[in-house]
């Protein structure tokens, strides 16, 4: 399970009835090194869990499994317990003892509590615990009382039982079991599994029987690893809806309101930002470029972006009234560290959009805000960019909410789209079929050329750079309105361009003239790539390939205009015979400046 987090791991077993948990901060490597120096014996059942930090750093004491205060229950967690501060507060006033600073350990606590209540029956008490739990989770427990049996529950977090011949398994993935058994159960949403060696129990929160799926897995164990991709750059592409879900869970509440506390940016502070300047490099850099245009229009505050290698070699004008956005998915890039250094020793105040909890970046800043795209292996960002996107949005409205820079039902319409897009990401996602095809087609092509406008302009950007890093190929992007400039010169007979459309509703001007620029470019023999709106029969003309997405206002379109980039680019490269998890040349953290 390690490619899903390797932050830190723990286990925990229970020797002679008393439970035993080691843990620790890292890769799986120094857990394993613990266990071979302090061996454990064990009585049959354990828990072990490798972590991506969401609530507090990624150090040995917030490893999981956390335990309740008289170590009889032990409990691991996928996913975000949004209540968990109000939980925490009363389980503290009822005098219990915190160790770590996750959202978890209030489960091990309140199952510590509830296991009492119903008579040592540890799936009871899970269900109790569930029934008061928001958010999203995955929960595995086991119980001292009860060394028999390992208890589990599920919600809008992935949970697969395995069962094995006088033996069952229970994991977020099947490729943790696969070498033990291929028999696999899917649990449903909200159900809770009682483990034992003999039997598997499935009920809802309320303790009446579920029915359960079973099936057969037929992929061998590097295949399931990457959940049956053959890379995992196409299991990123294809879990983006859920990242995109994970990364505005508990941020966006229905009434509009947004809860961004982990900023810790008081709205006070963010009243007398004068100037805004996003720092960031490679698809990062594509992603600040696009919030420039969102925090512009809703907030009113003028918006630099700069490629962080060059930022701080040009004396930036910077003070206490700018806030600085670094934007890096690894958290580590150097070139965007040196930048953030720079700013805060020009007082500037500093905010990170980083993917990877606890990293040098975020604690380097003055404040953070996490995207929730879990691991990203492959090389080339496709889950974190969107992700960025989410959360450059985010800050956008919530400066605009506490700057009163727009009229409420105009930023309230734009969140409740926002929070609309992991159903959008998904339905591109079920379209991009014909993209592949195209892509294969033009395996054999030397040159690709994007162009875009408005937002549309970063996403061609975005574009050029995935072919450029995956195929090897020659691509570059431009803003429409610049070809008459001097790219139109390259245009020649057969040429791919591929053209992103703005929305003809809201932006109706900009779509007009890039419908112009299609026809230019067609008339010189380009062969067109035109993605655009779903309906808008306005470019069929002229599209010799049209790639339908569907409506959403302009400025968010660059969450869903953006994958079928993402798509072309991969299986391009893949028609060429290239490792798009491991381009060449290419690290996933670039750690030197
Ligand atoms: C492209 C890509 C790189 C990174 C860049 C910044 O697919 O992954 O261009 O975006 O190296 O990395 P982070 O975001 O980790 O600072």
């Amino acid at each position: 399970m390690e490619y899903r987090g390797y932050d830190s791991a723990g286990v925990a077993v229970l020797a002679d009835g008393r439970m035993e948990t080691e843990k620790r901060a890292g890769k799986l490597a120094n857990l394993k090194a613990a266990l071979a120096e302090t061996p454990r014996s064990a009585d049959g059942i354990g828990i072990g869990h490798t972590r991506w930090a969401t609530h507090g750093a990624p150090n040995d004491v917030n490893a999981h499994p956390h335990v309740d205060n008289d170590n009889r229950v032990a409990v691991i967690h996928n996913g975000i317990i949004e209540n968990f501060a109000a939980l925490r507060l009363e389980l503290e006033e009822r005098g219990c003892k915190f160790t770590s600073e996750t959202d978890t350990e209030v489960v091990a606590h309140l199952l510590g509590e509830e296991v009492k209540a119903q008579d040592e029956d540890l799936a009871a008490a899970m269900r109790a615990v569930c029934r008061r739990l928001d958010g999203a989770f995955t929960l595995v427990a086991m119980y001292a009382g009860d060394p028999d049996m390992v208890v589990a529950a599920r919600r809008n977090s992935p949970l697969v039982v395995g069962r094995g011949d006088g033996e069952n398994f229970l994991a977020s993935d099947v490729a943790a079991f696969i070498a033990h058994t291929r028999d696999a159960v899917e649990l449903g949403q909200d159900q809770v599994v009682e483990l034992r060696r003999d039997s598997v129990t499935v009920t809802d929160y309320d303790g009446n029987l579920a029915p359960v799926r079973e099936y057969h897995v037929d992929w061998d164990a590097s295949a399931a690893e990457k959940g049956g991709y053959e890379y995992f750059m196409l299991k990123e592409i294809v879990e983006q809806p859920q990242a995109v879900a994970d990364t505005l869970l508990g941020r966006v509440g229905v009434d509009g309101t947004l809860t961004l506390d982990e900023m810790r940016l008081a709205p006070s502070e963010l009243r007398e930002i004068e100037k805004i300047v996003i720092i960031a490099c490679g698809t990062s850099y594509h992603a600040g470029l696009i919030a420039k245009y969102a925090i512009e229009h809703w907030c009113r505050v003028p918006c630099e972006v700069e490629v962080a290698s060059e930022f701080r070699y040009r004396d930036p004008i910077l003070n206490r009234q700018t806030m600085v956005i670094a934007i890096s998915q690894s958290g580590e890039s150097m070139d965007t560290l040196m930048a953030v250094r720079y700013a805060r020793e020009q007082r500037a105040r500093v905010l990170a959009i980083c993917n990877v909890n606890g990293s040098t970046i975020p604690r380097e800043s003055d404040g953070v805000l996490y995207t929730h795209a879990g691991p990203e292996v492959g090389v080339a960002a496709t889950k974190t960019f969107l992700t960025q996107l989410v959360a450059c949005y985010l800050i956008g409205l919530y400066l605009a909410q506490v700057r009163n820079t727009k009229f409420g039902d105009e930023v309230n319409a734009v969140i409740a789209q926002l929070a609309r897009m992991p159903e959008q990401v998904q339905k591109v996602l079920g379209t991009v079929g014909p993209v592949r095809e195209l892509a294969r087609s033009l395996s054999g092509a030397g040159t690709v050329l994007f162009l875009g406008r408005h937002v549309g302009y970063p996403v061609a950007l975005e574009g050029a750079l995935k072919l450029k890093e995956l195929a090897y190929m020659h691509a570059e992007a431009f803003a429409a309105g610049e070809l008459k400039h001097g790219p139109i010169a390259l245009i020649e007979d057969g040429l791919p361009v591929v053209v992103v459309v703005p929305s003809p509703e809201g932006r109706g001007v900009l779509h007009d003239k890039i419908v112009s620029n299609i026809q230019e470019i067609r008339a010189r023999g380009a062969r067109t790539i035109v993605i655009a709106e779903e309906g808008d029969e306005s470019v069929r003309p002229y599209a010799d390939e049209l790639i339908g997405i569907p409506a959403v206002p302009t400025l968010l379109q660059p969450i869903i205009s953006s994958i079928p980039m993402q798509v072309f680019a991969c299986e391009l490269a893949l028609a060429k015979g290239n490792d798009v998890d491991q381009p060449r040349n290419l690290a996933k953290s670039v750690t030197v400046e």
